[in-house]
């Protein structure tokens, strides 16, 4: 499917979207030249998960991990209006953001954790950048997106 996308704001609408289309456990990897929208477009990801941080990007840190905090919220109004099984946010705990632009192997990413992190049932991760991923991907619930430039715009594939 594609999509087209005029400005950054309406990449991060479309990341929001996709957001609630997903599971505990899914890999998005996004595809995408410098600039090309990567970024912007897991920040919708982020708050269409629940997350209240502000996302910036981790091309030093390459992983930052955000907690769910809106799943507080979620069981406080439990009663009146009990989540869904299949709710995202009832499953969803943990959001991890990685970029692996400055990564120079996979052990790297090894050696600070991910494995904690992808796959497991409670989180979603997204990855920029993830051609340098392949072992650590293996067996993984994977999303693959591309995003490239056009005319002035942004297309989106998914
Ligand atoms: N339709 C659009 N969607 C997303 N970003 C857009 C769009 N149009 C213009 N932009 C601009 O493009 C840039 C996208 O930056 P972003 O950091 O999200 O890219 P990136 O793919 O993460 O790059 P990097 O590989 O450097 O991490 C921003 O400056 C944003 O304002
Ligand atoms: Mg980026």
């Amino acid at each position: 499917m594609k999509t087209i996308t005029k400005t950054e704001k309406e990449t991060i609408d479309f990341g929001k979207k996709l957001a609630k289309t997903l599971k505990g456990g899914d890999v998005l990897l996004f595809y995408g030249e410098l600039g090309a929208g990567k970024t912007a477009m897991t920040k919708g990801i982020a708050e269409g998960l629940g997350i209240k941080n502000k996302i910036t990007s981790p091309t030093f840190a390459l992983m930052n991990v955000y907690k769910n905090t809106s799943i507080q919220m979620v069981s406080r109004e439990r009663k009146k209006n009990p989540p869904k099984t299949n709710s995202p946010l009832t499953k969803i705990k943990k959001f991890v953001h990685i970029d692996t632009y400055r990564l120079k192997d996979e052990g790297e990413l090894i050696e600070i954790g991910v494995e904690d992190y992808l796959g497991a049932p409670d989180t979603v991760c997204v990855v920029e950048w993830p051609e340098k991923l392949s072992e650590l991907l293996k067996n993984k619930k994977i999303k693959k997106i591309k995003i490239e430039h056009q005319d002035n715009g942004r297309v989106i594939i998914v």
